[in-house]
């Protein structure tokens, strides 16, 4: 535990640059390992999830070279085997609270003629797999898990072994938003013999399609379609510079937002139109938000936001928007509980299948605090609503063990009156170590 404290914020005015995004992150290592020469990744983050993406690459027989760098950020140099390069792992591949790295890697060892378990940490063991799994047989893997069944409903949990093998190609839909399946259906794609193609519910983060298209793969998508065609060989760039993580950014986004007088200029940041969710919402918000120099940089676009301070009103999110900010939910909460009048987001239910159930933290944290908040049903779907209120006090918070929620705490802390205890820190590091000591700079400078 490393609990954490914070005060008011006065104002800042601060220039960042972040580490580059998770979710980028660990598709340009995957495809990497699956090319076939060597790839330099820049601005590849140092946080845990990303770091156990490179663990299971290295158990894989692939050679990672990791030059750190200041800031919690590396250059980091795989060499790459092609797409049946992978040498059979000695042990159990351990993903810790990697989501992302368990998911988009079964989907790559669907392919592989061998055997390998996945095993996950306590808070990943029970968030659903089923949504994997099912494709991923369909296609003709072999995959056991943890098979839990509550009353009428069936549902699958890590550990999972897989046993691959040569693959049938699908036709997929969806029948939840989720960017990790279609990526794992993708990925199994690229060893199938014909075109895979995954149609999704509510368009989600594109970040896979662009990285095979990055690699050459013959990839088509556009909307809420994507086609891959399989057993053609992945062809490295040779250098990726990674995005500043946009998700990262959306605290001080809404710290800048709600601080008196604070200014912050975030240099780099990833700005595919599939996560700017968030500036939308906050615009409509009324947040003063500028998006200078925007680049197609590579394969992905990103740019420079700049962010002052604004008085906020409520906002209604519909369900079809949720998928392009659902890692942002927690910090538009905050955002909500300080702003005038009633904030509805509809269609919220994922965030129970999240490191924690989110609503649950949230709600906890933000009544705490002086928010209303209600959490409803409207048409089937989960809904909160948010009652802002000017004037947030400081209380002691709990970070349910998820690092999103205690950054979104820690920001609710330094926007409120008085002093906020956070139970814990240390979960942070599974996203953005440096987020607690850039913190403390903006609260010495201040
Ligand atoms: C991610 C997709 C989202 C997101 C997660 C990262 C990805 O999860 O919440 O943090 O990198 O594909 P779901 O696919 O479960 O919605």
């Amino acid at each position: 535990m490393r609990p954490f404290s914070v005060r008011s914020l006065p104002s800042f005015r601060a220039a960042i640059r972040l580490p580059g995004d998770k979710s980028i992150s660990h598709r340009a290592a995957l495809l990497s390992a699956l090319s076939s020469r060597t790839t330099v990744l820049h601005n590849y983050p140092l946080n845990n999830d990303c770091l156990f993406t490179l663990r299971v690459l290295k158990q894989l027989g692939i050679k990672v070279a990791i030059k750190r760098l200041e800031g919690f950020r590396a250059d980091v140099r795989i060499t790459g085997k092609g797409l049946y390069g992978f040498r059979p792992p000695c042990s159990s591949l351990y993903v810790g609270e990697s989501g992302t790295t368990l998911r988009l890697t079964l989907g790559i060892l669907a392919g592989q003629d061998f055997q390998a378990r996945l095993v996950a940490d306590k808070s990943l063991s029970v968030r659903p797999m089923m949504r994997v799994t099912v494709p991923l047989r369909m296609m003709g893997a072999q995959v056991d898990s943890v098979c839990v069944k509550r009353g009428s409903k069936r549902e699958e949990y890590p550990p999972i072994s897989i046993r691959g093998s040569k693959l049938k190609p699908i036709a997929y839909t969806l029948p939840i938003a989720s960017a990790q399946v279609k990526s794992a259906i993708l990925l199994a794609g690229l060893f199938a013999a014909g075109k895979t193609s995954v149609i999704e519910p509510v368009k989600t983060r594109d970040h896979t399609e662009r990285m095979l298209e990055l690699f050459r793969a013959d990839i088509r998508y556009a909307g809420k379609k994507a086609v891959v065609s399989g057993a053609r060989a992945l062809v490295s760039p040779g250098r990726i510079y990674i995005p500043g993580d946009i998700s990262s950014a959306s605290f001080f986004m809404v710290l800048a937002t709600l601080v008196p007088c604070a200014e912050i200029t975030i240099e780099n940041t990833s700005l595919n139109p599939s996560r700017l969710g968030i500036v939308k919402v906050l615009k409509r918000m009324g947040a003063d938000i500028r998006i200078l120099m925007p680049t197609k940089h590579n394969f992905e676009p990103m740019g420079t936001i700049r962010v002052r301070s604004r008085h906020l009103k409520g906002v209604r999110v519909s369900k079809e928007e949720i998928p392009l900010l659902i890692d942002e939910l927690p910090v538009l909460m905050v955002a909500a509980s300080f702003a005038r009048g009633k904030s509805v987001f509809e269609g919220i239910e994922e965030l129970k299948v999240k490191e924690t159930d989110r609503i649950i933290s949230m709600r906890e944290n933000l009544k705490k605090m002086g928010a209303g908040v209600e959490v409803f049903r409207k048409t089937g779907r989960v809904a909160i609503r948010i009652t802002g209120s000017k004037v947030l006090h400081g209380a002691s918070v709990r970070s349910f063990g998820d690092h999103r929620t205690a950054m979104s705490m820690i920001v609710a802390g330094l926007a409120a009156e008085g002093t906020t205890k956070l139970d814990d820190a240390g979960c942070i590091d599974k996203s953005f170590p440096g987020f607690t000591r850039m913190i403390r700079a903006f609260s010495v400078k201040s």
